[in-house]
């Protein structure tokens, strides 16, 4: 079984944004884009050739996918508005690593994940060559569809099923929402003193780089790893400027230390 060669983009946020131009860019049709924001359907559908559409109801039955790249929290009630509107057997899927495929279980039996693990945002390109495509459907017949439409986005295809992908997320949300805040939290510690993000930047770069062929765990270094008390006393008074920072350094301090003690 082939991939669809039609799809309906459901939400033109940062996922909907680029997945839609890596489906043109790989030859699969979009029949229509759906954003509430007439500007953001209609940016991205003129950028992938569908027409855009503002209003579920005119969401066109009988394309071969519907993707629903919607807020989490939105997914369900985007789903059962469009039960009215699509043919029953409809295959829908949605983006999301942190909801479960059920949730589309009650509207539409033909039902999946398509994942892509990455950060998205519309100002940066993503390089979906590397990206992991996670696909699931309890569908054996969809899954294969998803399995196929993932290997035109990316050669890098996973089946991973909810609780796997429930896991992955958690994960997820550790080594990029997290480390990201991190990186927040710095530049705002130099821009207070005035100094410049761009001394920390080859920095984290290491950071990254050196996780090829090495555990992060091997790779840790720092007061906490060492076990410097005397320098991490001293960070934490400096810290009494910015108190919410503190108590990070503080959560993040322990950690390291019981893993090293
Ligand atoms: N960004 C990432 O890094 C990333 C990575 C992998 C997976 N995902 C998943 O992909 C999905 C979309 O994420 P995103 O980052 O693209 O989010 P986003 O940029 O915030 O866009 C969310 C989209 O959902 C739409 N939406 C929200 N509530 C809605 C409602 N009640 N009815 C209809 N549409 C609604 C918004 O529509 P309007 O334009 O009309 O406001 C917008 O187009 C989420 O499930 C997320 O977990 C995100």
């Amino acid at each position: 079984m082939g991939y669809p060669t039609s799809i309906t983009l459901i939400g033109a946020g940062n996922v909907g944004y680029h997945l839609g131009r890596r489906l043109k860019a790989t030859g699969i049709g979009v029949a229509q884009v759906f954003s509430r924001q007439g500007s953001k359907a209609r940016e991205l559908a003129e950028a992938v050739g569908a027409q855009p559409v503002t209003r579920l109801e005119e969401v066109r039955p009988a394309v071969g996918l519907y993707i629903l790249a919607v807020s989490d929290d939105a997914i369900a009630e985007v789903a059962k508005k469009l039960v009215p509107v699509l043919a029953g057997d409809s295959a829908v899927v949605h983006t999301s690593g942190a909801t479960p495929s059920a949730v589309l279980a009650p509207f539409f039996p033909k039902h999946g994940i398509l994942y892509p693990l990455q950060t998205f945002s519309r100002e940066r390109e993503p390089d979906f060559q590397s990206i992991p495509i996670c696909i699931y459907s309890p569908d054996a017949g969809l899954e294969e569809q998803l399995s196929a439409l993932g290997r035109r986005i990316s050669p890098n295809v996973h089946r991973i099923d909810d609780e796997q992908r429930a896991t992955l997320h958690v994960a997820a949300v550790f080594v990029n929402n997290f480390t990201n805040h991190l990186f927040h939290i710095g530049q705002e510690i130099l821009r207070k003193e005035q100094l410049p993000f761009e001394l920390l930047l080859p920095l984290i770069q290491e950071t990254v780089n050196k996780l090829e062929g090495h555990t992060p765990q091997a790779m840790q270094t720092g007061p906490a790893r060492r076990g410097d008390g005397e320098t991490i006393a001293r960070h934490l008074a400096y810290l009494k400027k910015f108190p919410n920072f503190g108590e990070v350094y503080e959560l993040l301090t322990k950690n390291i230390l019981q893993l090293y003690k």
